[in-house]
């Protein structure tokens, strides 16, 4: 099928153009995503009953055992899967609940589900942070909701969560480390596995897609990639709280553009793809533009960093 640039092909058509595509790779998923239980990786045996109605004992900043910096990493973690009922409505409301995708849409949900279960009863258990706050947060969190920047756009939202479900598996797998707790990392560890299958499924789409629809689908990436947010941006306090986590190595501009943006896009080989039209030529023009400035940026954030490490290091 050849698209003119005066014949942009519509979201439904694409959706049908697609099925098969969606099918393949659900298809392909179901037969690599190993079944794994939540409860399994929490350390049950380490709880206590809280204060409160059962009169446990009161949670102390002293039962932490984790630093300050991964706590916040681990709650922003946390709240970002807690949203999922938001994502999962934006999803379905895209993809519809028909055929391949409406059952990629459930079983995403199902799996995405067991993120925050198992974050949470890490937490709560080890005590690695103040429950009383954690629930303030999640309920403010989940009042506020989630709405994709992306507006219903098939295209760009097949090219975001591609990206995003990369980011967020190098934000646990960091997370996991940072902690210094083998019980965490493990976990997140886990977490990040489902978040590299979910990344394969929506690149997989979109590279069918840039066969369909080349000059649009471009456009599509350069949008997201020029406006990227991560999905938990409107955490209360979370630019703060991103600047921790960046300086920690945790999730950082050069991770982002290094380990998020490029490994994508490479896969796709938006750089050596032939037969673009005017629109999608410029579309290219202006990512590459793009990455050069990342790139820039990125080096200077590692600069800064090195620096504030050293003054670090030398009042010890
Ligand atoms: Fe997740
Ligand atoms: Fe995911």
């Amino acid at each position: 099928m050849t698209i003119t640039p005066q014949e942009p092909i519509t979201q439904t058509q694409l959706l049908l153009e697609m099925e098969q595509v969606v099918e393949d790779n659900l298809n392909r998923h179901l037969s690599v995503a190993k079944e794994w239980f939540p409860h399994e990786y929490v350390p049950w045996s380490e709880g206590r009953t809280f204060a409160g109605v059962l009169d446990g004992e009161p949670w102390r900043p002293e039962d932490s055992q984790v630093s300050d910096v991964a706590r916040s990493a681990l709650v922003v973690n946390l709240l970002t899967e807690d949203n999922l009922p938001s994502y999962h409505h934006e999803i379905a409301t895209l993809f519809g609940r028909d055929a391949a995708w409406g059952e990629w849409v459930h079983r995403w949900t199902a799996e995405e589900g067991r993120h925050a279960i198992a974050i949470r009863d890490y937490l709560l258990v080890t005590r690695a942070v103040d429950p009383d706050a954690l629930e303030r947060a999640r309920m403010q969190h989940m009042s506020t909701g989630y709405q994709s920047a992306h507006d219903q756009e098939l295209l760009r939202s097949i090219a975001y969560v591609s990206f995003q479900e990369l980011a967020t598996r190098v934000s646990h797998r960091n997370t996991g480390r940072l902690t210094q707790d083998p019980v965490a990392d493990q976990l997140l560890a886990r977490v990040a596995t489902d978040e590299n299958l979910h990344m394969v499924f929506y690149r997989n789409l979109l590279q069918a897609a840039l066969q369909i629809a080349p000059d649009q689908t471009m456009r599509a990436i350069t949008d997201v990639v020029t406006t990227f947010e991560m999905p938990g941006a409107n955490i209360e306090g979370f630019q703060r709280k991103a600047v921790e986590i960046a300086i920690a190595g945790v999730y950082d501009l050069r991770q982002h553009r290094d380990d998020v943006l490029m490994p994508v896009l490479r896969y796709w080989k938006v750089f050596d793809l032939e037969g673009l039209g005017p629109a999608g030529e410029e579309a290219r023009t202006e990512l590459a533009a793009f990455l050069d400035t990342l790139e820039t940026q990125a080096s200077r954030f590692e600069q800064r960093r090195d620096r504030l490490r050293e003054r670090l290091a030398a009042r010890v």
